[in-house]
């Protein structure tokens, strides 16, 4: 059985999820939901990055510890991602005694291979990207690129990482594997950084204590990022003897990083080689997306334009978020985030074109066919248009890429419509024409619904329920075949309220 273990990065727990986290996880959700209905094996992790002086500062500023406020705040990730109806299997935060296990392990095995020593450094810091800088890498001369950030001048004597060390063996393993790090133009991001030259990395801090305790010098403790990567090996058990030793070769390397396009350095650079100092594979997969703009501005914790998801789920219900995120911003590009966008997507796709087939279909059935729904025909238009638009679908979901899944499901739902309006089985004396008419628009929906469960699941599953049809789309029961004709009819149809009751503004 294909194996697929899919990650988010873990959020700072400075403040309260925002839309762009949301993003990230929704995505990362639909992939593993898709994964599970196709019947592969899924691990799912998410959860949040807790060290580091960007959340002790936050603390602080709050006059509470650091670790009451990681409790108050992970929390509110883990509420989201529930509201969110996110599916995954593990949610995983920095200060558990798991993660500080895995992190004194995995580093003190880089350590005892010689990939770690001791030396000097001073440089440019900024403290919201948790991360230094050359100076011509700042913006205004002494501003971050990424927040605008006054950089802050830091030296310490600590320990290296040297990463310099790995660049020819990095090279090697990108052209190795062309394929680990999508789209192409954040490989070549990568890649190209990579040959301009590594500096080692400093990765112990002794300015702060709030972190994972380097275990061979008690002064210091590892840098956050060093801590956060190796989130991705805790949570399934590296380093761990028995049962759970046996989870980690299980789901390693077979990862799916899901990551913004403002830590690829981290990921794309710095992890692999990580991962060649310890002595295990690097992640097989990276999928870099691009960020979501509020008035062409990256959405942020320190810019405050953010917009929460409770908000969205409020006003548009959690699946017409879901959708909309999963939808309108194809990952591996940025996409402008705004109320009319998110309402003209919304009565353009969701309450005319899939809400109105829905209901039109039910109604017609009710008026003609006595509320029992007819089978799918074997020929006629929607026999012969819809398999390749499922193909395309199913193809969309296999890259990874859920908006080309969801487009194609759009053209099966557009086409449907067509068929209905073509026919016009409303107007018709009931017979063998209503019948294939909307046993054509039911199989359509058949289809529709579960090429959409793992982006909607709630409303594939309430279309399924009001098809008549048993269990919910996924689970791999009876009517889940992706060929034509799996709707064999003789059920009864629902007419329910509207799915997705026009918006007005
Ligand atoms: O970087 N648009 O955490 P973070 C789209 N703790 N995605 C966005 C976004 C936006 N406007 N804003 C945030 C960290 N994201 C580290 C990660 S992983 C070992 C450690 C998403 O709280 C996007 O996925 O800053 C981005 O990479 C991530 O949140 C960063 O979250
Ligand atoms: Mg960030």
């Amino acid at each position: 059985m294909p194996r697929f273990y899919v990650t988010t990065p873990i959020y700072y727990v400075n403040d309260a999820p925002h839309v762009g986290h949301a993003y990230c996880t929704v995505n990362a959700d639909a992939l593993a939901r898709w994964h599970r209905a196709v019947g592969d094996e899924v691990f799912f992790l998410t959860g949040t990055d807790e060290h580091g002086q960007k959340v002790a500062r936050a603390a602080e500023e709050h006059g509470v510890t650091a670790q009451e406020w990681t409790d108050r705040l992970a929390p509110r990730f883990a509420e989201a991602w529930a509201e969110l109806e996110i599916s995954n299997d593990d949610f995983i935060r920095t200060t558990e005694p798991r993660h500080r296990q895995a992190v004194q392990r995995f580093l003190g095995t880089i350590y005892d291979n010689g990939w770690i020593v001791k030396d000097t450094y001073a440089g440019l810091y900024c403290v919201d990207c948790e991360q230094y800088y050359a100076a011509d890498e700042l913006v205004d001369g002494n501003r971050c690129p990424v927040h605008g950030r006054v950089v802050e001048t830091l030296e310490e004597e600590n320990y290296f990482f040297r990463l310099s060390a790995f660049q020819d063996r990095l090279v090697e393993w990108y052209e190795a594997h062309p394929d680990a790090v999508v789209p192409e133009s954040k490989r070549n991001e990568a890649l190209s950084f990579i040959k301009g030259g590594l500096q080692d990395i400093s990765i112990t801090r002794t300015s702060i204590d709030w972190g994972v305790p380097v275990p061979w010098d008690d002064r210091h403790v590892f840098y956050v990022w060093y801590d956060a990567l190796v989130n991705y090996l805790t949570a399934i058990g590296y380093g761990e003897e028995g049962p759970h030793g046996a989870t980690f070769e299980r789901w390693w390397p077979a990862v799916h990083h899901l990551i913004g396009k403002e830590i690829i350095r981290f990921h794309c650079v710095w992890w692999p080689a990580m991962c060649m100092a310890a002595g295990i594979d690097p992640p097989a997969a990276i999928q870099v997306h691009g960020w979501l703009l509020v008035g062409g501005e990256k959405m942020s914790k320190s810019k405050l334009n953010q917009i929460t998801p409770g908000e969205l789920i409020a006003d548009f219900g959690v699946d017409a978020v879901r959708y909309h995120l999963l939808r309108d911003t194809p990952l591996g590009s940025d996409g402008e985030l705004s109320v009319e966008g998110i309402v003209a997507r919304y009565n353009a796709d969701l309450a005319n074109n899939l809400g109105n087939l829905v209901a039109r279909v039910a109604t017609v059935v009710g008026s003609k066919c006595a509320g029992v729904g007819p089978a799918a025909p074997a020929s006629g238009r929607l026999a012969r248009a819809v398999p390749g638009l499922v193909d395309e679908a199913v193809a969309g979901w296999a890259r990874g890429l859920p908006h080309l899944g969801l487009e194609a499901a759009w053209k099966v739902i557009r086409e449907a419509n067509a068929e209905l309006e073509r026919v016009e089985p409303w107007k018709a004396d009931p017979g063998p024409v209503v019948d294939d008419a909307l046993g054509g628009a039911l199989e359509a929906l058949r289809l529709v619904a579960l090429l959409v469960s793992p982006a909607m699941p709630g409303t594939a599953a309430e279309i399924w329920r009001r098809i008549g049809l048993p269990g919910v789309p996924g689970d791999g029961g009876p009517g889940h075949e992706l060929a034509w004709g799996g709707y064999r009819g003789g059920v009864g149809v629902e007419k329910g309220p509207a799915l997705f009751p026009r918006r007005r503004g």
